[in-house]
Formats: C-alpha cells, structure tokens, sequence
C-alpha cells in the first residue's frame, strides 16, 4: 500500500500540497486528475520523496516517513520499488536506448533484464530503435522508452506523469494494454493525467486536485455523476474538446 496522509507543501511562498491524504492499494490503476497547475507533479515528487513534502506521513510499503523530520528525510530513492515516468522524462543523452534502459537496474545488481526488455520494447514498437541514442528518436519514442525503463523493475508502484502527452491514439491504445497487464501482474499504478478518457479507459479509482486540495475522489464510475460543481465544471470543458 502507498499511503499519504495530511501531506502539505509550500513552495514560493505558496501553498502547492494542502492537506491532501492519497492511497492506492497492490494492483490499482488510480487517476489523478485535474487542471495544469493544480500540484499533480508535486504530488507526485512527494509521493517519490524527490520533493519530500513539509507535513504529514507518507508510508511505502513496510517504510513510513513522517514529516517535519527534525533531523531531515535520510535521501533515499524508492527505486526499484517505485519508479516514475516525469513529464520530462530525461534519457541519459550519451547512451544507446538499450542502455538506457537497463543501466538502472544492473546497478541494482540485475543483469538478467534482456527478455523483458525486449517483450516490452515490442510492445510499444520501441525493438528496431534500441541501438539508438535518445537524441535519434521522436519524442513520443523517447517517452515510451522512459516508460519501458520504469516498468522494467516490476515496481510495486509505478507514477506516471502525463504518459500520453506525447502519444497518437494508437500507441496510447498500445500504453493501456500494458499498464493493465502491469496492473495484473501486481503493480499500482498512479496515472496523472488531464486526459479523462485515459483515465476512464484505465482507473479504478480518481482523485481530483485543484489548488492543491483533494476535492473530490471516489470509483472511477463518479466521474459520470461528480458530486462537486467544481470536478462537473471541468468535467464539462473537458466533453466539449
Ligand atoms: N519549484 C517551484 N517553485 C515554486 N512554485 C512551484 C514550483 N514547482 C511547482 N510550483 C507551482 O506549484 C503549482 C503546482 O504545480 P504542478 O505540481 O507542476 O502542477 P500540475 O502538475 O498539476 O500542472 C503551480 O502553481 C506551480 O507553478
Ligand atoms: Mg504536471
């Protein structure tokens, strides 16, 4: 379970994160949805200590954290137990992409990754790039590259960050197949999006940020009757493109 409770966070003088409690259990697929600059990345930087947040508890699997620490959060990544897909999602620019994509997990000591990497790479059409370096592929490949790199380990929990942002219908149909075999296969997967036919296509559950609050969540099916004028606002706008 990933769990976060009262997370706050100030950033410039502003409130980003306000009091915001998130969960997903083992196997979910959970949206997180809601307009640009409402504090989905910050959530997500906090849900994968990158960004640790200044208040509240967080707690990854057996690991808890509470915040403030007066000592300080100890820096530790998550990884290979959580991993994220970032909105930018940043390729080492000197290494081949199937570098890329192995060199996290053999640094964890992994070296039999080959057979998965591949089965993923020819899911997502990424098998004939892979002696490529980044600078050589679209940006739609690169970030499927980035994706395949986070599913690799088999994280427990996997964040993505906008996944589709630069994706065609065909290869976001294709993304969805293999987060939903992800899913079955035990990862929780945590889908930031502003797409809200992906994430009715994909969750189970949503949560709606706006100005960094939780304004509504619930089972996907909500998402057809919100209960807030806020969530059926953007619900509307979002019908209409
Ligand atoms: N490092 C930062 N310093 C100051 N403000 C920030 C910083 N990072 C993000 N913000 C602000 O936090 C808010 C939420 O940003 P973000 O989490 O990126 O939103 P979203 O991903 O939903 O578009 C925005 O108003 C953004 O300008
Ligand atoms: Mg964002």
């Amino acid at each position: 379970m990933l769990r976060a409770e009262h997370i706050s966070k100030q950033l410039g003088g502003r409130q980003i994160l306000d009091d915001v409690d998130f969960a997903i259990a083992p196997s979910q697929i959970v949206a997180l949805l809601g307009p640009s600059g409402c504090g989905k990345t910050s959530l997500l930087r906090a849900l994968s200590l990158l960004a640790p947040p200044d208040s509240g508890r967080l707690s990854v699997g057996e690991r808890n954290y509470e915040f403030p620490n007066g000592l300080g959060t100890p820096w530790q990544t998550l990884y290979p137990e959580l991993t994220v897909v970032f909105q930018q999602f940043p390729l080492w620019p000197h290494l081949r992409i199937r570098h890329n994509l192995l060199l996290p997990l053999e640094l964890h000591g992994e070296k039999n990754a080959d057979g998965r990497m591949s089965e993923l790479c020819d899911e997502l059409g990424l098998t004939p790039l892979l002696h490529l370096f980044p600078m050589q592929l679209s940006v739609g490949q690169r970030q499927r590259a980035a994706l395949v790199r986070a599913l690799l380990p088999q994280p427990k929990y996997l964040l993505l960050d906008e996944v589709t942002s630069a994706q065609d219908v065909e290869h976001i149909k294709r993304m969805i197949g293999l987060l939903k075999k992800s899913a079955l296969n035990g990862t929780a997967i945590v889908l930031a999006t502003h797409l809200i036919r992906f994430a009715r296509g994909l969750a189970e559950r949503f949560y709606f940020i706006d100005e960094g609050r939780i304004v509504e969540s619930g089972p996907a099916e909500g998402l057809g009757t919100p209960r807030t004028e806020r969530l059926r606002d953007f619900l509307f706008v979002g019908d209409q493109l």
